[in-house]
């Protein structure tokens, strides 16, 4: 599916086909209503009339085969009668999008005359694409209730020169969302840290600097609690630095985004119940929300340095496996018990965590990791929880995901619940029991963080989406990516505060 922007001008409204959409609000017709109206000989003021189309945000008024015009259907679709906002204009999108994904129609042109400015355009286009996506990879049989609608959607106004320029940004965003979808969709088989490793190169296409730590490397920088996730699988694990270094001072310290990459989690030798047990292949959610981030930055050109770090590895039961008692010494010199191998997360993190501010010294560092099943009693499914040992980050981090309208909670760190996580033997222990499990775990965190800002961010529950929202498909979400390029753009880039 491409939707793209081109010059159209009001003229060709009556003889476009396939499918045409306009927008309209209670009070007002755009420019581009107004002409669809005139041309079918007033269908839409006749559904206004007969209360058919109130004009509400979202909703789509379907005429099909109007009057007096060539379209096969055309779509008149609310705008609300508050002033367009950058997320109601991109929820519009999202609607639209929905709307054309009923249909069997080979093109759709949208007449955006009066829609808004072209970052409201850029905005409604992106919703189109976010709603628009879907994994369908794996299918020999197309499903009707997602494959259909439009492969080819046209956004047209008559000057087009702006809105595609805002469109570049948009479609970054979409595109890294796409890719944190695909990653998070792909089975385990296919998607183990060395396939995940090639997919990550292809980013250097986009002049992202890709480099790798296999275990060789790992092993002589002391990474033991990461390696001794990957102890049972057959498949090597990996980290995976991804560098976008685009400010115009090269040295200056980066922003550090780590991600939890466990391909799939079985549990270890602390195994899993098997019901539900095949959605551990999101466990790499973490990692492939700072994939998308950083295609995201490539692609927009983002004036900002942007290091990307993913610990990757898969946790089998096997009989190389690491049991629960056993003591690793970490990175960081630190011993860990190891309690139960189903907390693997903050193992893979201890590492990458440790190994990422030791190297690159950042500014400040943002990890994200599906690593809780009790985020998600905390929290459910519509935030996620963070955590955090700098409140001005805290600050700044919470703002862009309101700015983005993605669900983000702070939850509390504390000395009182380092005690959880002491260990008889060794420093720590990697589970902290029934109570706070969220906590005990991002406290686990912060034990191999310095004092450099730093949040964590548990996406467990959020990584999949259960339910359709406007621009989001059921499934793999790519939460955090519109978050984090927002984040990245009002603090970050050379431009930020200016
Ligand atoms: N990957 C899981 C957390 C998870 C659960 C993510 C459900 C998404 C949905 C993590 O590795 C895990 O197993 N955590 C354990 C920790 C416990 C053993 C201390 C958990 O949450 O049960
Ligand atoms: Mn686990
Ligand atoms: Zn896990």
């Amino acid at each position: 599916m491409t939707v793209s922007f081109r010059d159209l001008p009001l003229e060709d409204l009556a003889k476009t086909i396939g499918t045409v959409v306009v927008f309209a609000s209670a009070s007002a017709l755009t420019e581009a209503a107004d002409a669809a109206d005139a041309a079918s000989g007033g269908a839409i003021e006749r559904a206004r009339g007969a209360e058919r189309f109130t004009g509400k945000e979202g909703e789509v008024l379907d005429v099909p085969a109007p009057a007096g015009m060539k379209a096969s259907r055309l779509l008149v679709v609310g705008t609300g009668e508050e002033s367009l906002t950058a997320n109601s204009a991109r929820t519009i999108g999202g609607k639209l999008g929905a709307a054309l994904g009923k249909l069997d129609e080979a093109g759709a042109t949208v007449f955006a005359e009066g829609f808004g400015d072209d970052l409201l355009l850029a905005k409604m286009a992106l919703g189109v694409r976010l709603r628009r996506y879907s994994f369908v990879k794996y299918r020999t049989e197309s499903d009707p209730s997602t494959d259909r609608g439009p492969g080819k959607i046209t956004i047209g106004v008559a000057d087009s020169k702006g809105a595609q320029k805002a469109d570049i940004d948009a479609n970054a965003i979409a595109e890294g969302t796409f890719f944190t979808r695909d990653l998070v969709s792909e089975p385990a088989n296919i998607l183990y840290p060395e396939s995940f490793t090639e997919r990550l190169r292809g980013l250097g296409d986009l002049g992202v600097e890709v480099s790798t730590l296999d275990e060789d490397d790992m092993a002589k920088l002391g990474m033991n609690a990461l390696l001794a996730v990957g102890l049972g699988s057959r498949r090597e694990s990996r980290v995976v630095i991804m560098k976008w270094m685009g400010a115009d001072d090269k040295d200056a310290a980066p922003f550090c985004v780590v991600g939890k990459g466990v391909t799939f989690d079985t549990g270890g030798i602390s195994i899993k119940p098997a019901g539900g047990m095949e959605e551990m292949t999101m466990d790499m959610g973490g990692a492939g929300v700072v994939s998308g981030l950083m295609k995201t930055l490539a692609m927009r050109k983002a004036k900002a340095n942007v290091i990307g770090v993913v610990g990757l590895t898969e946790n089998m039961p096997d009989g190389n496996a690491t049991r629960p008692g056993d003591i690793v010494t970490a990175m960081s010199g630190t011993t860990i018990e190891i309690i139960n191998t189903d907390a693997e997360g903050r193992l893979v993190l201890a590492d990458v965590l440790h190994y990422t501010q030791n190297a690159f010294k950042p500014k400040a560092t943002i990890n994200l990791a599906t690593l809780t099943g009790a985020m998600i009693v905390a929290l459910g499914y519509d935030k996620a929880g963070f955590f955090s040992n700098d409140d001005g980050l805290s600050a700044q981090l919470q703002a862009a995901a309101d700015n983005e309208e993605e669900g983000l909670w702070r939850l509390p760190l504390g000395k009182a619940y380092d005690d959880q996580i002491k260990s008889r033997l060794a420093d720590i222990k990697n589970t902290g029991g029934r109570h706070a499990g969220s906590i005990t775990a991002a406290q686990f965190l912060k034990r191999f963080v310095d004092d450099s800002p730093w949040a964590h961010i548990d996406i467990a529950g959020v990584a999949l989406s259960k339910d359709v929202k406007p621009t989001v498909p059921k499934g793999a979400s790519g939460w955090g990516v519109a978050t984090l390029d927002r984040l990245v753009r009002d603090v970050f880039e050379d431009s930020a505060g200016a």
